[in-house]
Formats: C-alpha cells, sequence, structure tokens
C-alpha cells in the first residue's frame, strides 16, 4: 500500500462510505448476493481488506464467525469495537491464517489497492490456500468505466484535471484523485484471468450498482423502503448480463475452491 492511500484511510473517512448517501446501493447490493452464496450460518468468514466492519457487523449479526483483517491501523481499531468478531492488522498477500481454515474468504476492497497484477494474483492464491475445499471466495473490483461515469455524474467531469485523471484511468487502469486516494480499475473481462492465474478456473460475475448508481434520483429510492426492494430485485434481475456488467460502479467475482 502507497503512503498516500495509507494516509488517506487513516483520516477515517472510510467508516461511512457505505453507510449513507448511494454507498448504501453497493452495502445492500453486496449483502444480496453474499447473503444468497455464503454456506449458511455458523460457518467462518474471512473479511479481509474489511475497513471498520461494514460487513463484519452483518455477517456477525446473521450468525458467522468473522475475522476481519486491515493494514489500517484505524479500521482495526474501530472494527474491533464491534461485538461477534475479531479484528487483527493483516495484507491480503500474506494472510496469517492456516491452510484450509476457513469457509469463506471475502476481498471487499483490497484488489482496489493492488496495483501491480502479480500482487492481485497473490491475494487471491492466498484467499485459495486460507479457504476449505468447496468455500467461497469473493472479491469486489472497481470497474474501468466508474471514473468516466462518475465525475460526470458529480460534476467533477468540468474540472480539467479531474477529467484528464478519469480518462487516464480509462487508459491505464490507475485512477489517482485529487484526496490522494489512487486504485486499480479493471474492466469485468479482465477479473477471470487473474483468477484463473490463482487457481480459480470458474468464475460468476455479478455488477453491483447496475446503472441505477448514477440515476439522479437514487437516494430517494434507497431513502423508502419499499422502492429500495424494488430497486434492488431489478439490478438482481440483470445482475450477470454479461454486456451490463461494466455500468456498475463495482463488480462481484464469486469462485469455490475445488475440492
Ligand atoms: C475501499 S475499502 C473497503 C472496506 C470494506 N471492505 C468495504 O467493503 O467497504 C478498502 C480496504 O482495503 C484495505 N486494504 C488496502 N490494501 C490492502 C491489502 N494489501 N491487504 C488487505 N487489505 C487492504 C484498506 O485498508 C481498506 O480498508
Amino acid at each position: 500500500m502507497t503512503q498516500a492511500v495509507h494516509a488517506y484511510y487513516e483520516q477515517g473517512r472510510e467508516h461511512d462510505r457505505l453507510r449513507e448517501g448511494r454507498g448504501r446501493l453497493e452495502f445492500w447490493r453486496t449483502q444480496d448476493v453474499l447473503r444468497r452464496l455464503l454456506p449458511p450460518p455458523p460457518a467462518r468468514v474471512l473479511d479481509v481488506g474489511g475497513g471498520t466492519g461494514v460487513h463484519a457487523e452483518w455477517l456477525g449479526a446473521d450468525g458467522y464467525e468473522v475475522e476481519l483483517l486491515d493494514p489500517i491501523p484505524l479500521h482495526v481499531e474501530r472494527a474491533s469495537r464491534m461485538a461477534g468478531l475479531t479484528a487483527r492488522l493483516g495484507d491480503a498477500r500474506r494472510l496469517p491464517v492456516p491452510d484450509a481454515s476457513v469457509d469463506a474468504v471475502l476481498l471487499l476492497g483490497p484488489l482496489y489497492h493492488l496495483t501491480d497484477r502479480a500482487d492481485r494474483v497473490r491475494a487471491l492464491a492466498e484467499a485459495r490456500r486460507a479457504v476449505r475445499p468447496g468455500g467461497l471466495v469473493a472479491a469486489a473490483t472497481i470497474n474501468r468505466y466508474a471514473a468516466v461515469h462518475d465525475t460526470v455524474y458529480l460534476g467533477a467531469y468540468l474540472d480539467e484535471p479531474q477529467r484528464q485523471a478519469a480518462h487516464a484511468a480509462l487508459a491505464e487502469g490507475i485512477m489517482s484523485s485529487p484526496r490522494g486516494f489512487s486504485a486499480y480499475l479493471h474492466d469485468p473481462g479482465e477479473v477471470p484471468g487473474e483468477f484463473a492465474d490463482a487457481g480459480f478456473p470458474d468464475v460468476r460475475q455479478y455488477g453491483l450498482e447496475g446503472a441505477f448508481w448514477l440515476y439522479g434520483d437514487v437516494n430517494d429510492w434507497l431513502d423508502d423502503p419499499q422502492r429500495r426492494q424494488l430497486m434492488l430485485d431489478a439490478q438482481r434481475s440483470v445482475e450477470s448480463v454479461p454486456s451490463l456488467l461494466g455500468i456498475s460502479g463495482h463488480l462481484l467475482t464469486v469462485t469455490r475452491r475445488d475440492g
């Protein structure tokens, strides 16, 4: 992790990212997909790059035995305050757990920050080592096209440096924001190759937000429980349509370790 990314997360801005605004769409959709795929509780879930525990919290409440790992001390400290989970410092490339010791490994963030392909494959191979045969591995990626879509949505596209940064992300895959946050943005089509090189030949991909994160009134839909459920159902109905995968802000790629 670069110093800039470290400094960004040490500002404590991650805690509310998925808990408010349209970030809630990513949160609820991640939850919707994972609840369908995880083994029934109780089962052991390793939440790698779990941040301050936004997913660990509901997983624990659902009855899972969750261990969260994150390289940022502030994140680990905040997550440790939650009941029903353990949290400690750790890096996705060197998981501090025995072979085949968990039922599921979640990588909901680390791949954004591993800008070298070899590091991303190493993180996935570590997940493969840690999970039991038949267990689930799920990894989130940011879509290559998210920067252009999001900067237009936010109006930041009117600003020349931000427009250039979005186009650099399109061309090279690396998004550097003025806030010092840098990330690797994947084309959906390149993710299965990284999984395959880590020993996972078969994957399924889920678009998390679909086009809905780009709707001007997305928060109105999310604020109203009935409309929210309809929006989640709508996205579920098209979540794995190949031609739509790249429109989401985030993609979830899921596989199981062979026997
Ligand atoms: C965008 S946040 C996502 C947090 C949370 N999982 C979520 O879905 O909201 C990315 C997280 O990955 C962590 N991270 C970055 N590099 C990592 C690495 N090499 N190994 C494990 N976690 C890493 C960051 O500290 C941060 O908490």
